[in-house]
């Protein structure tokens, strides 16, 4: 039997990617990557193989995946030296022998340019650096993750309205959960899915008037929704205090909502998971 080791299964993507295949896998043919193993006790207690290594440390990762098979490499942090850490994982997976690596990266409009500062650059020379190793290989492409929305756009309370650069864009976004559950399809059958390149997201687009709706709904008090610009967005995160360098991110993936960039409804997680992925609306009822 293959061993598949999981990378990132101390954070929410690679964890939660490793209960869904412990759900139906022995954990003998399971290995997690942790920098510090300590954090992954429960996993070694259940069986699961956990092994020490760091994506900036080539060294530890040659060592980390001595005898592995199949690599779910979880993409490194942003505002770290991703491109390194990404490219030690790589080249560390080829020199021990591993034949397939899933790799996760970012949903792009087909043909788009657009760059998202510390995410696409990195995510795109990835992907190519897998496509020319030589390895077997399996790209997913997951959308903004959904949960993650509410944080950039700055609310936790709704009530005063959005107020956004909105564009004309939708998007088809899916929560975290459900894209490790689609990881963990992947990785559960990893020949049938190989030399595949998915875009996962969720199965309906939305805009940011139907989120003021789903809320004005819910609370039963309207909420406005009203068009700013990109650096009135920005310049009032920052007068709310938020981190100028975390406001001109949040800004980046918000424009990249208005141009189109996650709108695309491809069905590729709804096949994966063999259901629908958890719907917009359903997110934002739950959340306020
Ligand atoms: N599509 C999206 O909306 C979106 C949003 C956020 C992030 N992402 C990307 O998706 C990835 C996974 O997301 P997530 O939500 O699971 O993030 P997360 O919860 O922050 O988990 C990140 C994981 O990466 C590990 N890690 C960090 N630096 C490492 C290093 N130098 N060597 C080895 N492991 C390292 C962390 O381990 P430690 O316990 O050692 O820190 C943790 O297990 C992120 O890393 C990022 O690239 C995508």
């Amino acid at each position: 039997m293959s061993k598949i080791m999981i990378t990132g299964a101390t954070g929410g993507l690679g964890g939660a990617s490793l209960d869904f295949l412990l759900k139906n896998q022995s954990s003998s043919e399971l290995a997690a990557l942790a920098r510090d193993p300590g954090k992954l006790a429960d996993y070694a207690a259940k069986g699961v193989t956990v092994r020490k290594g760091d994506y900036s440390d080539y060294n530890s990762l040659v060592k980390a995946f001595d005898g592995i098979e199949i690599v779910f490499l979880v993409s490194a942090v942003a505002f770290s030296d991703r491109a390194t850490q990404e490219a030690n994982a790589l080249r560390a997976a080829k020199s021990a022998g591993v034949r397939h690596v899933i790799y996760t990266s970012i949903q792009q409009r087909p043909g788009s340019t657009l760059k998202i500062s510390q995410v696409t650059d990195t995510n795109n020379h990835t992907e190519q650096a897998l496509l020319d190793s030589g390895m077997q290989f399996t790209i997913l492409r997951n959308s903004l993750y959904l949960d993650a929305l509410p944080m950039l756009i700055g609310h936790k309370d709704f009530s005063s309205g959005l107020r956004l650069p909105l564009g004309s864009g939708r998007a088809a976004l899916a929560t975290r959960i459900d894209l490790a559950e689609g990881a963990a399809a992947v990785l559960a059958q990893p020949e049938r899915h190989q030399n595949k390149i998915y875009t996962l997201g969720g199965s309906e687009s939305f805009s940011f008037a139907d989120i003021a709706s789903v809320i004005s709904e819910k609370t039963g008090s309207p909420i406005t929704c009203e068009n700013i610009t990109l650096k009135a967005f920005v310049a009032e995160a920052v007068a709310a205090g938020v981190p100028q360098q975390f406001a001109d991110f949040s800004g980046e993936w918000l424009n990249a909502i208005a141009v189109g960039e996650f709108a695309e409804v491809t069905g590729d997680l709804e096949r994966l998971m063999g259901r629908t992925p958890s719907h917009y609306r359903e997110f934002f009822q739950a959340l306020v």
